[in-house]
């Protein structure tokens, strides 16, 4: 069976290059990609045409509300989590087990039941790093048993309103994720 991807994008940088350099390279690796985006990522990703591109390249629906009672699950049980990218609010809602969309509904049982890897790249500046709770988050979330994705190497910090000057770290995602399934 395909190993199945369930990809939180929230509204940060990056999360228009999802279906190029996330989405396509997972499904040729033989992945099944099941796309949840944050409310205000959906409002993005449904103004450039992107949410009906990435439901034709997977075959599934984008989630981004929650289903009714009665409804199926629309996506198939997942092998791994990544939110990518990840914002410092979804970041911090994870820390704190805040649930008020589809998107942090399912990656925050996912990080309580401990079942299934969960891979986290925050997408950040300098000034959300400095905000006064961000290491504790990261604690939490690293205690939790989440992958952060962090650190110079993998997305040195760039003030705000400055460019970051590159892309999102592409590769070191697809490889925390392969690395994460395989653990
Ligand atoms: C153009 C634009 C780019 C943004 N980029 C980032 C970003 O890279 N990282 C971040 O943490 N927040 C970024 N934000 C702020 C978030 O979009 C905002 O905090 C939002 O409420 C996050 O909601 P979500 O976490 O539910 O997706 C950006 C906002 C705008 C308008």
């Amino acid at each position: 069976m395909a190993p199945v991807l369930g990809l939180v994008g929230s509204a940060a940088g990056g999360v228009e290059r999802l279906l190029p350099e996330l989405v396509e390279p997972l499904r040729q690796r033989g992945w099944r990609v099941a796309v949840t985006l944050t409310p205000t990522a959906a409002t993005w990703l449904a103004a450039t045409g992107d949410i009906e591109r990435i439901e034709q390249a997977t075959g599934l629906p984008v989630r981004w509300k929650p289903r009714l009672p009665g409804e199926e699950r629309p996506h198939p049980p997942v092998d791994c989590h990544a939110v990518v990218p990840a914002t410092s609010n979804t970041v911090a809602k994870l820390a704190l087990g805040l649930a008020d969309n589809q998107a942090l509904t399912q990656v925050c049982e996912a990080i309580g039941l401990g079942t299934v890897p969960v891979v986290v790249f925050p997408r950040i500046n300098a000034a959300h790093a400095r905000q006064p709770a961000w290491e504790s988050h990261l604690a939490a979330l690293r205690g939790a048993g989440v992958h952060l994705l962090t650190g110079d190497d993998v997305w040195p910090l760039h003030e705000p309103r400055s460019e970051p000057g590159r892309d999102l770290p592409w590769r070191s995602i697809i490889n925390a994720v392969l690395a994460a399934v395989e653990t």
